[in-house]
């Protein structure tokens, strides 16, 4: 009897000890947290300590495009190593985490959607092109020929930035997105005093930023003024400012998921940046079908019958309104 009990309780013993390894194994082999997929949440970017299918040249080409789009200035602005051609901002100031921050103006749509027909051109762009268009009006300067090595390592950057992503999609959280329109026009002078309160910090009572102490980039990029992005930029358009400040200003301070601005916030504080001075570009080739032109686009002629201040502050939504009837006019007749 003695000895039956003795098996009874070393049966007992393995099989819990097995259950035991079994159950650790287990969770062991599932992941800890859940990857977001990425047709219901957010895109989020490629990590070069992770992805090691990069090698050699084109590993090391892809990490210097990195470091150019991060620190622009230190090579092609006034004080530059390889050329002394922008205006001293970083491609990174307005693509934030070097193109990488989810809803901070990020490249993730970029490898899956060009080359692509843009309005703005009436061409189909290549990357380069789309890169040299920022080179040009953003960054306010000239751009590099497109076998330079600078230009190459930007491009397999940006490449890279989005190789996961599925051709012709555009991902959750890549571009920019506007806040809610409003029924008014967006104010300058309401934009003025939310300018005071939460940017000037760091802006600067004058828009023009802080220069870091090497004197090769911003520490706080300007807002306005001649070193900042010209009349033919993006910024320049009353959403695309308003919306990349939603997301992203003050900075480190706001998230998509949780802004530190109210959308009426966004879009007067928007509207008072873009009331002041800066270099301007002449756009007489941009939107040679002049009905594609966006609500916000400040500069006419127009075929919607609505006026430039309209369409530089808005309200949006009557100009809308009015393109919508309009082309469902044309489609019915
Ligand atoms: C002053 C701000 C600013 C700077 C600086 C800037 N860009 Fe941009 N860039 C924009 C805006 C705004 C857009 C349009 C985003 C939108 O409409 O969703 C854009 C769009 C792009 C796009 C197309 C994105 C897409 O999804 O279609 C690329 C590529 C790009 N920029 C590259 C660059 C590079 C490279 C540099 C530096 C050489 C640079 N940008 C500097 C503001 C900037
Ligand atoms: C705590 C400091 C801080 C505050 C406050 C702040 N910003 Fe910024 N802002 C930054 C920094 C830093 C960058 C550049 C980020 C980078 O390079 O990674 C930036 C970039 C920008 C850019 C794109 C680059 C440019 O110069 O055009 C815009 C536009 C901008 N901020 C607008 C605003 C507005 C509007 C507010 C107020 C609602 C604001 N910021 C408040 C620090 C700040």
């Amino acid at each position: 009897m003695k000895i039956n009990n003795n098996w009874i309780l070393i049966l007992i013993l393995v099989g819990l000890t097995s259950a035991i390894i079994y159950k650790a194994f287990d969770t062991y082999q599932k992941p800890r947290i859940e990857l977001p997929n990425n047709t219901h949440t957010a895109w989020i970017a490629p990590s070069l300590y992770i992805d090691r299918s990069l090698e050699g040249e084109e590993r090391k080409l892809v990490i210097y495009g990195e470091e150019l789009i991060a620190n622009t200035s230190k090579y092609l602005g006034p004080n530059g190593s390889v050329a002394h051609i922008t205006n001293g901002m970083n491609c990174q100031n307005c693509h934030l985490n070097a193109g990488k921050k989810t809803w901070g103006n990020n490249y993730g749509a970029v490898a899956s959607t060009y080359p692509k027909f843009r309005d703005r051109s009436g061409s189909i762009e290549s990357i380069y092109k789309r890169v040299s268009d920022c080179m040009e009006r953003s960054l306010n300067g000239v751009t590099l020929d497109s076998n330079t090595k600078e230009m190459q390592a930007m491009i397999a950057y940006i490449k890279w930035v989005g190789h996961e992503v599925q051709k012709d999609s555009v991902p959750k959280g890549s571009g920019i997105k506007p806040p809610e329109y409003l029924d008014r026009a967006a104010s300058p002078l309401n934009g003025k005093i939310v300018y005071q309160n939460k940017c000037q910090s760091c802006h600067g009572s004058d828009g023009q930023g802080l220069i870091a102490a090497d004197a090769l980039s911003y520490t706080y990029p300007p807002l306005w003024g001649k070193n900042s992005y010209n009349s033919g930029a993006g910024l320049y358009r009353l959403s695309r400012l308003a919306g990349y400040v939603r997301d992203n200003m003050p900075f480190n301070q706001s998230t998509h998921e949780s802004p530190a601005l109210s959308d009426e916030e966004c879009w007067d504080v928007a509207a008072f940046v873009n009331s002041q001075p800066r270099p301007t570009k002449d756009l007489t080739s941009d939107w040679p079908n002049v009905s594609k032109k966006p609500v916000d686009h400040p500069f006419g002629p127009y075929t919607d019958g609505f006026n430039e201040t309209q369409h530089k502050f808005g309200p949006f939504k009557p100009i809308l309104e009015a393109r919508k009837k309009q082309s469902n006019k044309s489609k019915s007749s």
